[in-house]
Order: structure tokens, then sequence, then C-alpha cells
């Protein structure tokens, strides 16, 4: 990818956008996923080119301990690693990014998310194998978002999730404790800090909370699926509460009841669901903006995630300018 289209890209942009509806955020969900490949820098600076108030990294480790930005802890959805590495599958298929060093990993190209079979999930999005796009460390990322920061004036934030960490504990790694050494290292500390730290596993929240001491927000991420029916609950919002400061549900629970925001907010609980995307509508809505709506105004969530940042901050600030 050139850089300069890139650079030229953000200085149209970047000083005309940003949500100015105050308390609800934009949270740009794999950077800019409807635009871009997900989890590349190219995908972070456009999403915090359209705006968005926080910028989504999912998080695996690597062999020699790196985090890096990826949705899964596979490479073949997103990669060409099956061509680059082809003897290096698992027996199960699998090609893991813990079976490679940062060094290796850095020989991939990243691509649209596909299918095994090649076909893109989102047919519509950045055309596959075109351009080239690295694979990126979460520091990378945060130096990217910081300098942004930096020479724009802005104040963006990073809302990272840890994958899997149950998982890289038993392969051996610590991820949750790589984590917090880089927060630190990057200066995000205390509770005003412009992160959210996410995670599905309840144990690792706590953990952050209760071994590390962390003060940064955490926010435990709701799944659809039957094993997490007890945080569809009250109850389960009222233990969340002990140790987090928000909750990221699935948006299909809101849908399902309504009341759960409330119920949250009745906790003091911030509400952060995911995931709002313009090719993939539920029947329901006519368009992700009215979608949007819905969701921001009558149900009252204080901030989704995207992979559309632009169309949800658009909508805010057009609700700014309502008198
Ligand atoms: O982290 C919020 C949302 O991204 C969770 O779903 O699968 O896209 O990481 P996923
Ligand atoms: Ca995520």
């Amino acid at each position: 990818m050139k850089k300069v289209f890139w650079l030229s890209l953000l200085g149209l942009l970047v000083l005309g956008l940003g949500s100015l509806a105050g308390e609800k955020i934009v949270i740009g969900h794999r950077g800019a996923a409807g635009y871009l490949p997900e989890h590349t820098l190219a995908g972070y600076a456009f999403a915090y080119a359209l705006g968005a108030d926080y910028i989504e990294p999912d998080l695996v480790m690597t062999k020699d301990g790196v985090l890096i930005c990826l949705h899964d802890i596979y490479l073949e959805y997103t990669t060409d690693v099956e061509e680059v590495f082809p003897d290096r599958r698992r027996p199960d298929g699998h090609w893991y990014a813990i079976d490679f060093t940062l060094a290796e990993i850095k020989r991939l190209s990243v691509h649209e998310r596909c299918r095994r079979d090649g076909r893109p999930y989102f047919p519509r999005r950045f055309p596959v194998g075109k351009s080239r796009f690295e694979v990126p460390t979460f520091t990378e990322m945060i130096e990217l978002i910081q300098g942004l920061n930096k020479s724009t004036g802005r104040d963006v934030g990073i809302y990272p999730e840890l994958k899997r960490p149950s998982w890289h504990m038993q392969q051996g790694y610590d991820i949750a404790a790589a984590l917090m050494e880089i927060l630190d290292r990057y200066g995000y500390r205390g509770p005003d800090a412009k992160i959210f730290v996410q995670c599905f596993e309840a144990d690792t929240l706590i953990r952050l909370r209760e071994e590390f001491h962390t003060e940064l927000p955490l926010i435990q991420l709701v799944s659809a699926s039957p094993s997490y029916w007890r945080m569809w609950k009250r109850e389960g919002l009222s233990e969340i509460a002990r140790y987090a400061d928000g909750i990221g549900p699935n948006k299909s629970i809101i849908e399902k009841n309504p009341d759960y925001v409330a119920w949250a907010h009745e906790l003091g609980l911030l509400v952060h669901p995911y995931t709002f995307r313009a090719d993939s509508l539920p029947r329901k809505y006519r368009s992700l903006e009215e979608e949007l709506e819905t969701f921001f105004f009558t149900y009252d969530v204080d901030g989704v995630f995207t992979d559309f940042p632009d169309i949800a901050v658009r909508l805010l600030e057009q609700r700014e300018l309502v008198p």
C-alpha cells in the first residue's frame, strides 16, 4: 500500500471528522473492517481518519511472546499462511499464530477475511489479494494511534481485546501479563486512561483487577452463546459490576431484551454492543443508520463496535446539531 495515499487520505479526513456527541462513543471494530482488511495499520489509520473515538485491536501471541493484532488464534482466515508455510499446520488443519515467530508472521500478507474455500465473508469489501498489508504488533498499533494523537491534537483511545487467555495459558503464555506490561510502558494507567480492556473470559478480567491491581476501565464481553446465559440476567450483571466498568454484549441480547441496557445502567455499567455492519443488517432494519439510531437513542447504549465508523460518527454528529 502506498504510504503517500494513506497520508493524503488522513490529511483530508482527520481534521474534519470526529464524534461530537459527548458520552456516546464509536469504536472502530478491528479498525475500519468495512473498508480495509481487519487488523492492519492501514485499517486502524482509516478508522482514526473516519472519526472513531476508540480503535479495537484483538490480541493473540506469537511463539516468541509478542502480542500481535489478530482476531483468531489461527492465521489462515486473514493471511496467506497456507502459501508461505504450507507444511506448518497442526494435525487439526489450523495454522496457529503461536507456532510462528514474529519474524515469520511478518512475512505474511493480510487479506480480507475468507472462508476455508477462499471465498470472502463480505464480497463487497476490499478485494482479496490486492495491496500488501502486514500483521501489526500491538506496540506498532499503539505507536500509530499515539502518533496520530500527537500530530492531530485529537485523543483517540484504544480498545484491546485479549483473545482466549486461558488457551494461551495452557500453551504456556501469559497474555494478560504481557498486555499489562505494554499498557504500563505506553502510559495507559488509572481509571481515566483513554482505553477499555475487553475480554470474554470473566476470570481474566477479575485477575486484572485483583492480581494486577489495574484501575483501567474493563469491559466484560457477553456472547449470545448459551454458555453466557447467566450474564444475560440481572444477577449476572450484578456480578459483573463487581469487577468491570461495562459490558460489550452481542447486540442480539439487547434486541431480545431492551431492558438489559437499563439493568446495566442501574448498576453503573456502560453498554457497548457489537457488531454493527452495513453489509450484514438484521432483517428488521433497512439501513445501518436506522439500526444505529435505534440502539443509540431508543435502547440508549453508550457506544457501538462498528465496521463502518464513519456512519456512526455522522449519525451522532447530526443528532448533536438537532436543537
Ligand atoms: O470485541 C467486541 C467484538 O469484537 C467481539 O467480537 O469476535 O469481533 O472479537 P469479535
Ligand atoms: Ca473483538
